[in-house]
């Protein structure tokens, strides 16, 4: 039997002074809350007193989330899942490993990893203390030959100057090459007359010759440790001097003819094979102090 329909008025329900009862909902001064479905898929009102269980099915259905997704990722089907904790381990792990098979930190990479990201940020626009082209007098280039070990070693040549304080077993006091720094000697350089040629002047040189210092220039420039730091204002060579004379040739290292363009080992020519080690038959070997230069 159906229920008696307690809702619907009649017009013996209707007393004067009472007011007319109506259908849930279907009375304009009525509040109307949305229809949602609850946790068990029952739509029902979101009237303030289902909000508590409406919240509670709302964290299961989070909480349901979490608990898939946490599973997927184990699973390794989430690309995204990166072991980060592991990779560093890894890293930490990794000096370690290397202090104890090469005795070096850095499986004794350090000399090829270090200079390129000392040179490069020396002149990066991210740092404030980036090197600004300088101009140097010769008297001011001559302070960096090496004698002050608080000051950089440059170098000179065609008037560019290089920070060569990376090479200093070669370029510092004692080097094979120090007579190079603190000053322009681009005709030695060129003729390999390290003693006699320790100048900028170029007079006298063929077109051949000057491509070696071309050589020597881009050696620099292009030097992974070295870096450009400025100019050197070389003083006006006076015309009416004589052209710096060859120097002796059986005193070249390697036996280096004077004039002839043999560029050193990193230049385009043949080196003539040292009759000696190297180092004996380099220029400081042959008792050339920084001093007496
Ligand atoms: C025009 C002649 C030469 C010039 C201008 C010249 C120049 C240079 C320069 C600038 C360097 C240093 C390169 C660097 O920064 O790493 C160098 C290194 C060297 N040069 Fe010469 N060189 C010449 C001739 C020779 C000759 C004839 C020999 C051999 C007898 C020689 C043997 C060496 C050696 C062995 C090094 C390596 C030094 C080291 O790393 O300890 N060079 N040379």
């Amino acid at each position: 039997m159906d229920a008696p329909d307690v809702y619907t008025n009649t017009d013996e329900d209707y007393l004067a002074g009472t007011r007319k009862r109506s259908r849930p909902g279907t009375d304009p001064s009525d509040k109307h809350y949305e229809q949602v479905t609850d946790g068990a898929g029952r739509k029902v009102s979101n009237k303030p007193p289902n909000k508590p269980f409406l919240k509670a099915k709302a964290q299961r259905e989070a909480h349901a989330a979490r608990v898939a997704d946490d599973a997927k990722r184990r699973a390794g089907q989430n690309p995204s899942s990166i072991p980060w904790g592991t990779i560093m381990l890894v890293f930490m792990f990794l000096p370690l490993l290397s202090q104890f098979s090469t005795g070096s930190w850095t499986f004794n990479l350090s000399p090829h990893i270090v200079p390129p990201i000392q040179k490069y940020w020396k002149t990066s626009p991210f740092n404030p203390n980036k090197i600004k082209l300088r101009q140097f007098t010769p008297e001011r280039l001559a302070r960096h030959d090496g004698s002050n070990p608080n000051l950089p070693l440059y170098l000179a040549i065609d008037g560019q100057v290089f920070d060569v304080s990376s090479n200093r077993r070669v370029y510092g006091p004692g080097g094979s090459y120090n007579f190079m720094t603190g000053k322009d000697a681009s005709r030695a350089f060129i003729t390999g007359c390290f003693e006699t040629h320790q100048t900028h002047d170029l007079r006298g040189l063929s077109v051949e010759e000057l491509k070696a210092l071309d050589h020597w220039k881009s050696f620099f420039a292009d030097h992974k440790s070295y870096a450009l730091v400025g100019h050197v204002l070389n003083p006006d060579i006076d015309p009416s001097t004589p052209i710096p004379p060859p120097c002796d040739q059986d005193e070249q290292p390697g036996g280096t003819a004077p004039g002839s363009s043999h560029a050193g080992p990193h230049g385009p020519q043949v080196r003539p094979a040292p009759a000696q080690s190297p180092v004996e038959a380099r220029p400081q070997a042959k008792g050339k102090a920084k001093g007496e230069l």
